[in-house]
């Protein structure tokens, strides 16, 4: 029996205001909007002017505080994830407590699981929640990629951008607020996806393992809530390439329309992406009281999924 109860309680994001387009990016490398609208879906990428990853944490843990008018002193627990923190210590979630003003008891601590950082940080929160010793729990994914990014390297500057997404979860006793989880790494492929000073990535190789382990993710929640896809309203995956989203909604015989896309927008901004568009799944009313997957996929290989009752 799963006994991992929680409540969603906000979301929030914030995204810096610059933007890179296709046609700024056709400029330095060779490459053009065709070719990248069609091998990954991205129009344009935001990238940090001089936001830290600390600030951007923020400003998207605000943004969710704010529209639930959530009380700031029953937050007991925050997590970052993040491959870009402004420094090695203090950690960023400690940075973001001391910008929130919280000064209470409060566990703050980062997290790196690459692209898989927020799923992971997710499932720790909810797993720490049922100890009761916390009241409810800040998650961030922020990333400021364009400071690692090689803009010589047409293979991965195409791809990545800046931003934040963030969470707030409390403990329930409703049977109905079911959480499942899944979250694992396979550490025998360390070289395909790495960040030592910048991004470095086997495209195909990373394409290939990202369609193979979304798919069994999916499964993995499903069969352990013993729900079929039927019962999912909506699934919120990884934007690290469209054709990613669209092999999987293929092969699994999922509707399109019940992946939420927004990398058009975003480019990939690795632990940030799933939280900035839950957000963006959250300002849909239409869509309040239902049943959401989030499932995320990055460097290690790590990989993960959540199956939320919103
Ligand atoms: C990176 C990625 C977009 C490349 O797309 P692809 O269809 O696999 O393209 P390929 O690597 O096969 O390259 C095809 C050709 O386009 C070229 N190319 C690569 N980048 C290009 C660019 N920006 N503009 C134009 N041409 C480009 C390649 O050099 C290659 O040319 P060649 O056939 O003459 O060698 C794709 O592999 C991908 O998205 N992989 C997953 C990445 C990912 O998810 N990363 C994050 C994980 S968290």
């Amino acid at each position: 029996m799963n006994d991992t109860l929680i409540k969603v309680i906000s979301s929030g994001k914030y995204i810096p205001k610059d933007i890179i387009t296709n046609q700024d990016l056709e400029k330095i490398v060779d490459t053009n909007h065709e070719w990248i609208v069609s091998r990954t879906g991205i129009v344009e990428r935001h990238k940090v002017k001089d936001e830290l990853t600390s600030d951007m944490a923020y400003l998207a843990a605000i943004d969710a505080i704010n529209k639930a008018n959530h009380d700031i002193n029953t937050i007991d627990l925050i997590i970052v994830a993040s491959i870009t923190g402004d420094q090695l210590t203090p950690s960023t979630a400690n940075l973001v407590q001391k910008k929130l003003g919280i000064t209470h008891d409060c566990m703050s601590f980062d997290i790196n699981a690459a692209c898989t950082g927020f799923v992971y940080g997710l499932d720790i929160a909810s797993q720490m929640l049922q100890s009761r010793r916390y009241r409810s729990a800040l998650i961030i994914g922020a990333e400021r990629l364009t400071t690692v990014t090689d803009y010589t390297d047409r293979n991965t500057c195409i791809l990545f951008g800046d931003g934040a997404g963030a969470l707030i979860i409390k403990p329930s006793d409703d049977q109905k607020d079911q959480a499942f989880f899944y979250n694992a790494a396979k550490a025998d492929d360390l070289d395909s996806l790495t960040v030592v000073k910048h991004i470095k990535m086997d495209g195909r190789k990373v394409f290939l393992f990202a369609v193979d382990i979304m798919q069994k993710s999916i499964d993995k929640v499903l069969n352990d809530a013993k729900l079929t896809i039927d019962d999912i309203d909506m699934i919120i995956p990884h934007q690290a390439n469209i054709r990613i989203i669209q092999a999987v909604s293929k092969s699994m015989n999922i509707p399109i329309d019940k992946f939420l896309i927004n990398i058009e927008s975003y480019g990939n901004t690795s632990a940030a992406s799933i939280p900035i568009t839950l957000d963006d799944y959250f300002l849909i009313d239409k869509y309040k009281n239902k049943k959401i997957i989030l499932v995320g996929f990055g460097g290690g290989f790590t990989w993960g999924s959540a199956l939320l009752s919103l």
